[in-house]
């Protein structure tokens, strides 16, 4: 069964956008996990844009499901890992620049650094995932650094629109999920993900996870918080597309 981990980097977007303590992300991570998230995803930047360290710690204490910190490959986030020890580190790219993570981690070009990071991690019982493109070379330095999983970024993929999501980056993920499995890497998904998309990349059979923020953020202004994290569980889980 694929797991749904909701990222909710945007509810302390909206918190910080007026500078109060709400909506509560605590809150917010627990609505989730009640209705449908099997985890909950937030991304530490090194510009604390949304996520702050308070919220990640208050998370740790309070979630009954498992978190998942993304985080760059710096210094500062390994230390903070360490001491948080979320379940799960995926390793992201990070530009202050940008508006959200835009392509995958170069793994192939810091393999050191990066198999640094996993052997750390992997020694104080936090699973490792490396955020790379649907490529060859980089799912193969994604297993030879001994990264526990992968998360394919699905950004090129989502930006296509049209009815027919089988496009040629889909082809791409599709090929490249079933090689990354046959490296025994397990297989995650996500960006840009959203009610529309989702299912095509849910059919795939080797993936095992797919992480999903803004669309059920945004939704959930709409219908509530759990019932956009409902909807999406819902479309996940009975994903036929052919
Ligand atoms: N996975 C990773 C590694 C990400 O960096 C992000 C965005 O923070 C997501 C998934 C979720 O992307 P979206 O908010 O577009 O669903």
């Amino acid at each position: 069964m694929i797991r749904l981990g909701v990222n909710i980097d945007h509810v302390a977007t909206l918190r910080n956008a007026r500078g109060e303590d709400f909506p509560s992300v605590i809150e917010a991570g627990l609505v989730c996990e009640t209705h449908g998230a099997d985890l909950i995803t937030v991304h530490l930047r090194e510009d604390r844009r949304h996520i702050k360290d308070n919220d990640v710690i208050l998370l740790r204490q309070t979630l009954k499901t498992e978190l998942n910190l993304e985080m760059a490959v710096t210094d500062e986030m390994l230390e903070f890992a360490l001491d948080v020890k979320p379940d799960y580190v995926c390793l992201v790219p990070e530009k202050r620049q940008e508006l959200t993570t835009e392509g995958g981690l170069d793994v192939l070009s810091n393999m050191d650094r990066i198999g640094y990071f996993i052997d750390t991690l992997h020694k104080n019982n936090i699973k490792t995932s490396l955020f790379i493109d649907a490529n060859l070379e980089q799912i193969n330095a994604a297993r030879d650094v001994n990264s526990y999983a992968i998360e394919i970024h699905t950004g090129k993929y989502a930006s296509c629109r049209g009815s027919a999501y089988i496009n040629e980056d889909f082809y791409t993920i599709q090929d490249m999920c079933e090689y990354a499995s046959s490296l025994d890497l397990v297989v995650n998904a996500g960006h840009g993900l959203n009610y529309n998309n989702v299912q095509a990349i849910a059919s795939i059979p080797q993936i095992h996870e797919l992480n999903i923020g803004f669309a059920i953020i945004a939704k959930s202004m709409f219908v509530g918080l759990s019932q956009a994290v409902y909807e999406m569980k819902h479309l996940i889980l009975n994903s036929r597309y052919k």
